[in-house]
């Protein structure tokens, strides 16, 4: 199936992936929230991507609290970055103004769904917000972390965006869609998400493609460069979470929480999943994931 769709010719790549916009196209309120409230009874964040089995030194219900909170910046997280991806497509579906239309409404479609689904994250920040206790914070803001990385080449953000949205399709088909004791709503959120970032992907892909054929080698090694730059400093944003996050835990868990254990098992487990690579960032990646931290 995928080596056929493979083969099709561009256009008719993107005449699919406005198919399939068409086809699963949902609402917030009526598809996904449908009246619904969080229960924190229940797991928000998988065991597969919380790494909970590392946290040795909570018990049950504080590991819960710990998926919770990584929940609801995991979903942050979504939000924070589907800014600078919307307007790189914006960006991009320049291109096509006066060529294929179906390529245009593909890409102004999939700037439609972003849009949807920063307001999606927004709305699910503020009612995971409803039900755990205050002091929470996220404090990245979208707008300076989007400057920044708009400021690296469309090759290097294409290929970020490009692994955003794959690993966003992978962790809902092997960790999020089959966790039992996860909270539905939570799961729904992602299993919506999933629907629309399907086509996403491909789009990311096509648009890689064809900036990249225009591409000389040397451009597209600084290219690569600036694409490593761009994993470290997200992982610094990761990292920097993580630390709010470990000090809310040790703030609202209830008991005195020793900065050795719990807590720095937090840390390092939050910045664990997807960017590991990028400790082997070449020089002036630090100096890269502070510029975005400060401007942030
Ligand atoms: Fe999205
Ligand atoms: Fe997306």
């Amino acid at each position: 199936m995928t080596a056929v769709v493979d083969t099709l010719p561009e256009t008719e790549r993107y005449a699919r992936a406005v198919e399939s916009s068409k086809r699963v196209r949902w609402d917030i309120e009526k598809d996904v929230i449908r009246g619904r409230r969080f229960d924190t009874g229940h797991k928000f964040l998988p065991d597969g991507l919380s790494l909970a089995g590392a946290f040795a030194t909570l018990s049950p219900g504080e590991r819960r609290f710990v998926s919770q909170i990584q929940g609801r910046t995991y979903a942050n997280i979504f939000g924070l970055v589907e800014r600078f991806i919307n307007a790189k497509v914006l960006e991009l579906s320049h291109d096509h103004w006066f060529g294929d239309q179906t390529a245009l409404e593909a890409l102004v479609r999939f700037s439609d769904e972003e849009l949807k689904h920063q307001a999606l994250f927004r709305r699910i920040d503020a009612m995971i917000g409803d039900v755990l206790p205050s002091g929470y914070r996220f404090d990245v803001d979208a707008n300076a972390v989007a400057h920044a990385v708009l400021g690296k080449s469309t090759w290097a953000v294409l290929a970020l965006t490009l692994d955003i949205e794959l690993f966003t399709l992978l962790h809902y088909t092997q960790s999020i869609a089959s966790d039992a004791e996860l909270s539905e709503i939570f799961k729904d959120v992602f299993l919506y998400h999933w629907k629309e970032e399907s086509q996403h992907a491909i789009l990311d892909e096509l648009e890689l493609v064809r900036i990249d054929s225009g591409m000389t080698a040397d451009a597209r090694d600084r290219a690569v460069d600036e694409l490593i730059q761009l994993v470290a400093a997200v992982d610094g944003i990761l990292q920097a979470q993580a630390s709010a996050d470990a000090e809310y835990f040790a703030a609202t868990c209830g008991r005195p929480v020793d900065d050795a254990g719990a807590a720095s098992a937090l840390r390092d487990g939050s910045r664990q999943p997807d960017y590991r690579g990028a400790r082997a960032a070449p020089e002036g990646s630090a100096r890269d994931a502070a510029v975005v931290r400060d401007q942030a």
